[in-house]
């Protein structure tokens, strides 16, 4: 065992997976972009307020699960758990809902939560997530559930499913809290779930443990709550999933773990991923820019587990294969052949065809199996023959079929630059 190994619980991708997690990733990335999003890059950490009134104090994830500590100037940071709040945080202090709206902002990068690690559920997970600030219609919660949806379908998966509902407005929120307040008052709960409740009543319903599972089943329905306006906004948007063919199924009993939710908000479940089956979920924010001292502006946004989604293509077979194939491996077979070998890699790498070499002193036959172990899609021999010709030999690795024996290096990026 080597003396040094990763912290418990994190994720990490090296050769050949991190190549399927940066095709997962820049395929989430890609879909934010087609639909007008643009790039936001944040720090990893922030001052630990962002999250406590962000996140909200009754969240396992502010309560139990953040990396905090004190920095060497006294001041409390704690790593990201989630971007939302740390988005907000940055819109209100560089005014960026001061343009025109609505601000559609993507990100990527590792968040981090103390959980207890198991398959699917890391201390450092990594999320591509959008935000789109300041526009309450429905169309926009659609789109933000759509591009989540277009960005499995361009993945390749079939198996998830799409859970939504409604928390509602302030007033009807006020009116479900009332009466949820007194039905839980009616039941026999330890303190430390009293104390919970007391912060967010709506936790209950996420509470894992059997006994409560129970009680809650008869608890009253934030979606039997909503106002008319809220209902509105709901039915709207059921209306448009239906139009634009995306299928969901209403969940009254889903609470996202994170307090700042209102109104729309949908989690998406793939089949094959057991207890950790969340590949990514969000919803509306209504409230937060404005307690973190922001305007009152409204956003919606999602979050996508990009290590989780690794797994569900993984489990569906959906990647493609040979990503990240390099067009050309050149085998250099004497030390002369070498030089030109190095010369011509540079050539082609500034004509943009992918390329690498033996690197080392290695006769024929090592040159051969680097080659094929490159995994490239050709192969190029270089030897003292070839030195004096002035080229090599192409071969085509997966069949061994020779292409051409002579040509030069002119030839060969015109060649393989038709086929990128
Ligand atoms: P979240 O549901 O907490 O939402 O996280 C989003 C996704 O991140 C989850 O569905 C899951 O795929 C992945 N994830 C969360 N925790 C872990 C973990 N420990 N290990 C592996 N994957 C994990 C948010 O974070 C919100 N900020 C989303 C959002 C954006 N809402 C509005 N805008």
């Amino acid at each position: 065992m080597s003396k040094f190994q990763a912290p418990k619980g994190v994720s990490e991708y090296f050769p050949p997976n991190s190549n399927q997690f940066e095709y997962v990733r820049d395929q989430l990335l890609r879909t934010a972009r087609l639909a007008g999003y643009n790039l936001i890059e944040l720090p990893v950490f922030e001052d630990t307020e962002v999250f406590t009134r962000g996140v909200g104090e009754s969240t396992d994830v502010v309560s139990k699960e953040m990396y905090t500590f004190e920095d060497r100037g006294g001041r409390s940071i704690t790593l990201r758990p989630e971007g939302t709040a740390g988005v907000m945080r940055a819109v209100i202090e560089h005014n960026l809902d001061r343009g025109q709206l609505p601000v559609k902002l993507f990100y990527t990068g590792p968040f981090f939560r103390a959980e207890r690690p198991q398959a699917g559920r890391y201390r450092q997970f990594y999320q591509v997530g959008i935000e789109a600030i300041g526009y309450t219609d429905p169309e926009i919660d659609v789109e933000v559930i759509a591009v989540a949806d277009s960005a499995f379908k361009a993945l390749g998966l079939t198996k998830y499913k799409l859970n939504i509902t409604s928390l509602g407005d302030t007033e009807s929120r006020q009116a479900h809290r009332k009466d949820l307040m007194k039905y839980i008052a009616g039941l026999d709960l330890d303190e430390a779930t009293s104390a919970r409740a007391q912060i967010n009543p709506l936790r209950l319903f996420d509470d894992k443990r059997a006994e409560i599972k129970e009680l809650m089943a008869k608890a009253p329905l934030l979606l039997d709550y909503l106002n008319k306006d809220s209902v509105q906004h709901f039915e709207a948007v059921k209306n448009i999933l239906n139009d634009i063919g995306i299928k969901y199924q209403v969940n009254p009993y889903m609470v996202r773990g994170l307090d700042y939710y209102t109104g729309t908000t949908f989690e998406f479940d793939h089949e094959m991923l057991g207890a950790q089956s969340g590949i990514g979920g969000g919803g509306r924010y209504d409230g937060l820019m404005n307690s973190l001292g922001g305007s009152d502006v409204s956003g919606i946004g999602f979050g996508l587990g990009v290590d989780r989604i690794l797994m569900a293509c993984q489990a569906e077979g959906s990647l493609p294969d040979n990503l990240n194939q390099i067009e050309l491996f050149i085998a250099p077979i004497s030390h002369p052949a070498k030089a030109l070998a190095f010369k011509l890699l540079t050539q082609l790498r500034i004509a943009g065809i992918s390329c690498d070499m033996a690197f080392g002193d290695r006769a024929l036959k090592g040159a051969m199996k680097a080659a094929d172990k490159s995994g490239a899609k050709y192969g190029l021999v270089i030897g003292d023959d070839e030195i004096n010709s002035g080229m090599g030999q192409l071969k085509l690795m997966s069949s061994g079929e020779i292409i051409s024996s002579s040509l030069t290096p002119s030839e060969l990026i015109k060649r393989l630059g038709k086929n990128n």
